[in-house]
């Protein structure tokens, strides 16, 4: 069976024909009712360990399930601190190999084969990708093989459009990375919100969703998603600002306001303090 994509984006990609499996699969990500998406980023640990407020996922995971539309996570999380009953889709990170430690951070490869994949039922499978970078050239074909292996199974595949510090964080270079996400088979792009972000969006023929990066004080981060939203992005796929937040709970519903409500980042703002006011 054959049928189109569009209907379930705010994007026009018109003409796409998309396998049912495939286009199943991406509705439980990006929610068909609203065409957006609020992923929860969790999968930190695979290149940082430990990192604050995921020391103990399920503990952190579990009040924020309800809100989410979908969980980003590796499969060691996954497998260990996840009920196999939870009714949330898993979009599963499938590459990695550096550490924060290590000399080659974000020379990542493939992590997973697509069997264990399948078998752990994931809606989708996120791979980085090092536009600009040393170990481009590997990310990029890694990546490449990933899509292929998606293809074959109808798993749609997220590229993360990985960052390193000493690159230029601007439309131009977004929208190149995005772009090049996309000509090689991305079904969505993950990259940061900069400013000129309609950009970014216009020249990917596929959806965006934002990362949210380092933990920034709440308002400037609702402001960010708002900003997102408003300049074509389907969706956030944030962590630290939610699960870092003083309140991570009212930070995900007020997130979530703005991503599926429309609400505006004061309106979101109000939902946060009203929630964590009652949770007080
Ligand atoms: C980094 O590559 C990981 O994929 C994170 O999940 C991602 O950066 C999103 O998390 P945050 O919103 O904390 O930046």
């Amino acid at each position: 069976m054959i049928i189109y994509f569009q209907a379930f984006t705010n994007k026009k990609v018109g003409g796409i024909i998309m396998d049912w499996g495939m286009k199943n699969r991406l509705s439980r990500i990006i929610r068909p009712k609203t065409g957006h998406a609020v992923m929860l980023a969790v999968d930190h640990g695979y290149f940082l360990g430990p990192t604050t407020g995921l020391e103990h996922p399920w503990k952190t995971i579990e009040p924020l399930a309800e809100y989410a539309d979908c969980l980003m996570l590796t499969r060691g999380v996954l497998r260990n601190c996840i009920p196999p009953e939870i009714d949330l889709p898993i979009v599963l990170r499938v590459s990695g190999g550096t550490s924060i430690l290590g000399p080659e951070l974000l020379h990542e490869g493939i992590t997973n084969s697509i069997e264990d994949s399948i078998r752990l039922n994931v809606s989708g499978l996120a791979f980085s990708i090092r536009v600009g970078a040393e170990f481009e050239r590997d990310t990029l074909l890694g990546f490449s093989e990933i899509v292929d292996m998606g293809e074959e199974y109808g798993i749609p595949v997220l590229a993360v459009t990985a960052v390193g510090k000493e690159m230029t964080r601007d439309a131009r270079y977004m929208a190149l990375a995005s772009r090049i996400a996309a000509e090689l088979g991305a079904h969505i792009v993950k990259t940061y919100y900069v400013d000129g972000f309609e950009k970014v969006v216009d020249s990917c023929p596929v959806p965006i969703v934002i990362a949210g990066g380092k933990k920034i004080p709440e308002p400037d981060a609702l402001k960010m998603a708002y900003d997102a939203i408003q300049a074509g992005a389907v969706g956030v796929d944030m962590g630290r600002n939610i699960f870092q937040s003083e309140n991570p709970v009212a930070m995900i519903q007020a997130v979530r306001a703005i991503v599926h409500d429309g609400v505006n980042p004061q309106e979101a703002l109000e939902v946060f303090n009203s929630i964590r006011q009652g949770s007080d």
